[in-house]
């Protein structure tokens, strides 16, 4: 009944494509990507991406949506439906999405907290940047005192409780009409920042480093990062694009949509990766770039120093950061919550209210794990064995690095060996049109994705981490 009610969501490819792309262009693109891009040696890194996504990321998609349409329901029903074997690959639909947003609604908290920084003390944030993030996060550097992140944390309380709002009051008429406004916007914010961030004095060394690609650091790690971030920035590799594309109706050209959505989450990555890294050696200087998650909040704050009416700026670009992170922490959520809905028989509205409280009660280890207090996870590949790094990186490693990659295997081996090509490609041309690219797309599907995944999680889980 509910998938009956939801199925029916988009009402136009408009829609479709601005909710998803909603979904898809968030966190990963902004926070996530440049860090990484800076960790993978900047060109190198962009140049693996690139190729990650064209050979694998769209045909995914494509495979993805298309297993939606075709089992018209969520991933676990979908795998039920068509072929029972592969039912595990829908377990990971739920999984992963738990643990994205538990860390997720976090961040999400770390920029409401930044809009208020820059509304109450900016001149605090430009003075020291990097150790005004790390006291959100409840470590004050000079001092090297801890403290519990209240800050943080109630920012993400907050986060979580208009996620929350929203998706008990449904996402079609608010949300859609929000993304219609705050997508454009973001874009053009970005560009003008891009323009700013480029003509900054000593970014010229960040440019270089963007374009000039130095392979000589590259490793499996480098590849497995790349192929994560992918999965992750496209949302692919846990089930809700499945779930999307089960809403999707038959006229829907599904390669063209794939696409679409693709080049522009792709875009939007370049973009903030070319803001952020240049930016980040003009104002910090190469050698004090900060990994993850302070590329975005604190390398930016030389940045808006620097520019006139900075603060406003500011502002802005992390009310629009907000807003695309509140789009895909709801499409997170909505899945979560049709689960425990439909197979838990959870009312509704108690799911909305139980499964962010639980997010949150995660979600709060992750934040102080950060900086603040010595929380460990768990983590195990070959070359190591078994660790306890931080908990926060254990918590995006598994995803990253293990479930996304092994479910989009899944899916892959799915759809090129068992249920075949040939049934996908029916399944596309249902719309009417021929897929000229059906040939390469079984090819790439059958030989070309499902090897490289592999080939990357073996060995990179064989010679054990690298990452920042
Ligand atoms: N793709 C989103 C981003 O880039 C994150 C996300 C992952 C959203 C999985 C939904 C599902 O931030």
């Amino acid at each position: 009944m509910e998938t009956e009610k939801k199925r029916s969501e988009w009402s136009s490819k408009l829609g479709f494509i601005l909710a998803y792309a909603g979904s898809a262009v968030g966190l990963g693109n902004i926070w996530k990507f440049p860090g990484k891009a800076y960790d993978g040696g900047g060109a190198a890194f962009i140049i693996i991406y690139l190729c990650i996504v064209v050979l694998i990321g769209c045909p995914l998609m494509i495979s993805e949506l298309t297993l939606g349409r075709a089992g018209k329901a969520d991933a676990l029903t979908v795998f039920k439906k068509l072929d029972r074997r592969f039912r595990w690959v829908g377990w990971f639909a739920i999984i992963t999405p738990f643990i994205i947003t538990c860390y997720y609604s976090q961040v999400g908290g770390y920029v409401i907290r930044y809009i208020i920084a820059y509304a109450k003390e900016p001149q605090a944030v430009y003075a020291r940047p990097l150790n005004y993030f790390y006291e959100i996060l409840g470590y004050t550097a000079e001092t090297g005192e801890s403290n519990f992140p209240w800050g943080a944390i109630l920012c993400a309380f907050l986060f979580l409780s208009i996620n929350a709002a929203v998706v008990m009051g449904g996402v079609k008429d608010g949300i859609e009409r929000l993304n219609k406004v705050a997508m454009p916007m973001l874009l053009i914010i970005l560009l003008v920042r891009l323009c700013v961030c480029l003509t900054l004095p000593g970014s010229g060394e960040g440019i270089l480093f963007m374009v000039r690609p130095d392979f000589s650091n590259v490793t499996f790690s480098t590849f497995l990062n790349a192929l994560g971030q992918a999965f992750y920035s496209l949302s692919l590799g846990m089930g809700i694009t499945i779930t999307y594309g089960s809403y999707l109706n038959e006229k829907e050209n599904i390669p063209k949509n794939a696409m679409i959505v693709c080049g522009m989450d792709t875009m939007v990555a370049l973009l903030a990766g070319f803001m952020i890294v240049p930016a980040c050696f003009a104002t910090m200087g190469a050698e004090n770039i900060g990994k993850g998650a302070s590329f975005a909040f604190a390398s930016l704050a030389g940045v808006f120093e620097a520019i006139p009416g900075g603060r406003f700026v500011a502002i802005l670009f992390y009310l629009l950061i907000f807003f695309a992170a509140l789009t895909s922490c709801i499409s997170l959520t909505e899945t979560l919550v049709a689960y425990a809905e439909e197979r838990l028989h959870i009312k509704r509205k108690a799911a909305v209210i139980i499964l962010p409280l639980i997010f949150f009660a995660v979600g709060i280890l992750y934040t102080c794990s950060q900086a603040a207090y010595d929380i460990k996870g768990i983590w195990a590949d070959f070359a190591t064995g078994l660790t306890f790094p931080c908990f926060g990186d254990s918590m995006e490693w598994i995803c990253d690095r293990i479930l996304t990659p092994v479910c989009a295997l899944g899916v892959c081996v799915f759809v090129g060996w068992f249920w075949k090509p040939a049934s996908a490609i029916r399944e596309i041309e249902k719309d009417g049109s021929r897929f000229g690219l059906g040939k390469i797309f079984s090819f790439l599907v059958r030989f070309i994705a499902p090897a490289a995944i592999l080939l990357i999680l073996i060995v990179s889980l064989a010679t054990g981490v690298s990452l920042g």
